[in-house]
C-alpha cells in the first residue's frame, strides 16, 4: 500500500483534443490509476488545461477573442471529452485559477531566493509594425546548420537542432511576413548547470531501478550532456506575472508557460486538498519519500518532465550546487517515473489539424463506444514505439476481439443461465477441468496485474484477452447447450456456475481498461449500481474569488479489489443486452471518405 501520484500531462486549451492526444497521456494514465486503486494504493490523479503561452494567444488572435474567453470555451469542451472517455481524475482543473497563480509564484520566489533564477540580457524579436514581441516559433528562416529553408526560431525540423531566432538566416515573421527586429530584453533564466549534478544523480538512481521505458531514460540522460540555462520568463502579455518588484507590474513580462504548467501537478494537488476541507492532505504525496509519482505524457514532453520540472523541484528544495532551503511547501518529491508514449499516426500520416488529418475525441465518441477507443489504444497504442490508427484495424479489433471475443462470452453465458435457471445456479462437484479453469483465471490477476503496475498496457491487455479466450474455449468444450436432459441438470448448473465466476473474474481483469463495459457486464451478471467508479463534472467556485469553472472529480474509494469476487448463487440473471456494438464494415469507407482519403489507399 503506497501513496501514488498520477500526474497527467495538461492539454493545451487552444482547441479540442484529438485521439492522438488521449492515446499519449489520457487513456494510459487512467488505466494505470484504476489498476493501482484496485491493487489497494491511494492514488491522487491530477491534471487540468494548460491555458497560458503562445499556443493560446495565437488561437485567441485567430478567433478574434480574448485569451481567457478562448480558454474558457476549450476548457469546458476538453473537460466534457475526458469525462466521456471515463478518465478518473481526482481533480482536473486549469492553470488560470488563483490557487495556481499563488503556488507558481511561491515556487518562483523560493527558486529565486535559493539563487537558481538568474537575470540575463537576451535578444528578443519584435514586430516592427506593431511593436509586439514575436515568439521564436513564429519566426521562420534558413537553418544556419543544415541550410533548410523552413526552420523555425526555436528549432529546425530538418536537422533537429535547437535554435535561437537570432541564428536564422533571412528571418521572417510567420504572422505577417515582415522581417523581425531584434531588441535587448531582460529575462530570468533557470540555472540548469547548477542543478545538473543533482539531476544526474537522480537520473542514475532512476535508471538503476530498471523500471523506466528504455527510450525515455536514454533520452533523459542524453539531454543532460549539453545542459544550458533556460529562460523562464517571456515578453508576452498573457501568463502569470513575475512576483518581484520592478517586474510584477510590467504588462508584457510573464512567466514562461512551461514554468507554470508543470507546477500544475503541485497546485492541483493543493487545490484538491483544499476542496476536500483537509488543506494539508496533499503533503502525504509530495513530502513523503515513500510515496511514488508517475508522470504520463507524449514524447514531446519528456524534456519538461525529466529535466525542467525535476530541476525546478531540486532548486525549490535547495539541492543544487548553490544550496538553499525549501520554501513553505517543504521538501518536494521528484518523479519516480516519467512514463512517455511515442506518437500515434493516422492512416500512416501525422495528425494535422491544419490539413484535417484528424479525428477529434468528440466526433469519435459521438459515433463509437468509448471503450472501443480505449481498447484500441491499450492494445495497439504507441506505448514504446510509434503506432498507426487505421479504421480497418479499429473495426477489426472492435468486432473480432471486443464483440466476438469478450462480448460474446458475456452474452452467451448470461443467456444460458437466464434460460436454464433464471439465476446463478449452485455448483455441484467440480471436475479437474472446472478447477483448472478457475485456477488459470485466478492466476491471471498476477499475469495481468504485473505488467499493469509497470504500465505495460499492451502486454497486460493481451494477457487478459488470452484469459477470455480460455474461458470461451472451456464453454465450447464443455458444450453446456447440449445438456438438455434432467439427469444432466446438475452438471449444467456446475458448468454455468464456473463460467459465471470466470466471466466475473475476467470483468475485474478488464475493468481498468474498459470501465464503462465493466459496469454493464456487472449488471448483466445481476449486480446493482456501478462496479467501478466513474468521474463526473462539477461546477465550482474559484477558491480564492476568481471566476467559477467546471472540474472533473469523483469518489473513487468504493473501488473493487484486484482479485476474485465470489459470485452468489441465486442472483437473478435477466435476458442480456449486448455490451458492445458490432460495427458495420461500411464504417471504414465512410470514415476514410470523411478524411478525404480514398478507400483502400494508404499514404
Ligand atoms: N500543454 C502541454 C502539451 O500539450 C503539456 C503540458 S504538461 C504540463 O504539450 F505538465 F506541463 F502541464
Ligand atoms: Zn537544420
Amino acid at each position: 500500500m503506497s501513496k501514488v501520484l498520477s500526474a497527467v500531462a495538461w492539454p493545451y486549451a487552444n482547441g479540442p483534443r484529438h485521439i492522438g492526444h488521449v492515446a499519449g497521456f489520457g487513456v494510459p494514465s487512467d488505466v494505470f490509476s484504476r489498476y493501482m486503486r484496485m491493487a489497494g494504493h491511494e492514488v491522487l490523479m491530477v491534471s487540468g488545461t494548460d491555458e497560458h503561452g503562445t499556443p493560446i494567444l495565437v488561437a485567441a488572435e485567430a478567433a478574434d477573442i480574448a485569451p481567457r474567453a478562448l480558454a474558457d470555451k476549450n476548457n469546458r469542451f476538453i473537460v466534457e471529452d475526458l469525462v466521456a472517455l471515463g478518465l478518473s481524475y481526482d481533480l482536473f482543473t486549469r492553470t488560470t485559477t488563483r490557487n495556481h497563480y499563488a503556488v507558481v509564484q511561491e515556487m518562483f520566489l523560493t527558486v529565486h531566493r535559493n539563487g537558481y533564477m538568474v537575470e540575463q540580457t537576451t535578444k528578443g524579436a519584435i514586430s516592427p509594425s506593431t511593436g509586439r514581441t514575436l515568439p521564436d516559433r513564429y519566426i521562420e528562416g534558413t537553418c544556419p546548420i543544415c541550410g533548410y529553408e523552413g526552420a523555425r526560431g526555436d528549432q529546425c525540423d530538418n536537422c533537429g537542432n535547437q535554435l535561437d531566432a537570432t541564428d536564422l538566416i533571412d528571418p521572417v515573421s510567420k504572422i505577417n511576413g515582415e522581417t523581425p527586429q531584434f531588441v535587448e530584453s531582460q529575462q530570468f533564466f533557470l540555472d540548469l548547470p547548477a542543478l545538473a549534478e543533482a539531476l544526474g544523480e537522480w537520473l542514475d538512481e532512476r535508471a538503476a531501478s530498471g523500471t523506466w521505458r528504455p527510450n525515455v531514460i536514454r533520452f533523459s540522460q542524453n539531454i543532460l550532456a549539453d545542459i544550458k540555462p533556460r529562460a523562464m520568463t517571456r515578453d508576452i502579455d498573457w501568463g502569470i506575472p513575475i512576483p518581484l518588484d520592478g517586474w510584477r507590474d510590467q504588462p508584457t513580462k510573464r512567466l514562461y508557460v512551461w514554468f507554470d504548467a508543470v507546477i500544475g501537478y503541485l497546485s492541483a494537488s493543493i487545490e484538491w486538498a483544499r476542496r476536500r476541507g483537509d488543506p494539508d492532505s496533499w503533503r502525504a504525496w509530495w513530502n513523503n519519500p515513500d510515496a511514488r509519482a508517475y508522470y504520463f505524457m507524449g514524447k514531446d514532453n519528456i524534456v519538461f518532465h525529466a529535466q525542467i520540472w525535476p530541476a525546478e523541484l531540486l532548486a525549490y528544495n535547495g539541492l543544487g550546487s548553490r544550496g538553499g532551503e525549501p520554501g513553505e511547501y517543504g521538501d518536494l518529491q521528484l518523479p519516480t517515473e516519467v512514463v512517455s508514449s511515442e506518437y500515434l499516426t493516422m492512416q500512416s500520416r501525422q495528425f494535422s489539424t491544419s490539413r484535417s488529418v484528424v479525428i477529434y475525441v468528440r466526433d469519435m465518441l459521438e459515433r463509437y463506444q468509448a471503450d472501443a477507443l480505449r481498447y484500441f489504444i491499450c492494445a495497439a497504442g504507441p506505448e514504446t514505439s510509434d503506432s498507426d490508427f487505421t479504421w480497418a484495424e479499429f473495426v477489426r479489433r472492435t468486432n473480432g476481439e471486443l464483440v466476438a471475443g469478450w462480448g460474446n462470452l458475456v452474452n452467451r453465458t448470461a443467456t444460458m443461465i437466464h434460460k436454464g435457471f433464471g439465476e446463478v445456479p449452485t455448483a455441484g462437484e467440480l471436475t479437474d477441468v472446472d478447477m483448472s479453469l478457475l485456477d488459470l483465471v485466478e492466476a491471471s490477476f498476477d499475469t495481468v496485474g504485473g505488467p499493469l503496475g509497470r504500465h505495460r498496457f499492451r502486454q497486460a491487455i493481451a494477457e487478459a484477452m488470452r484469459t477470455v479466450g480460455e474461458v470461451n474455449k472451456y464453454v465450447t468444450e464443455q458444450e453446456p447447450y447440449k445438456l438438455k436432459d434432467a439427469s444432466q441438470r446438475d452438471r449444467l448448473a456446475t458448468i454455468l456456475h464456473v463460467t459465471a465466476q470466470a466471466v466475473s473474474d475476467c470483468n475485474t481483469l478488464l475493468a481498468p481498461f474498459l470501465p464503462h463495459a465493466a459496469n454493464r457486464v456487472h449488471r448483466v451478471l445481476g449486480g446493482e449500481g456501478e462496479f467501478v467508479p466513474m468521474p463526473r463534472i462539477e461546477e465550482v467556485e474559484d477558491l480564492d474569488s476568481g471566476q467559477p469553472y467546471p472540474i472533473i472529480t469523483g469518489d473513487y474509494t468504493p473501488t473493487p479489489s484486484w482479485g476474485r469476487h465470489p459470485i452468489v448463487a441465486g442472483t437473478p440473471i435477466a435476458k442480456p443486452i449486448p455490451v458492445f456494438t458490432k460495427l458495420d464494415a461500411t464504417v471504414v469507407d465512410e470514415e476514410l471518405a470523411r478524411l478525404g482519403l480514398v478507400a483502400g489507399a494508404q499514404a
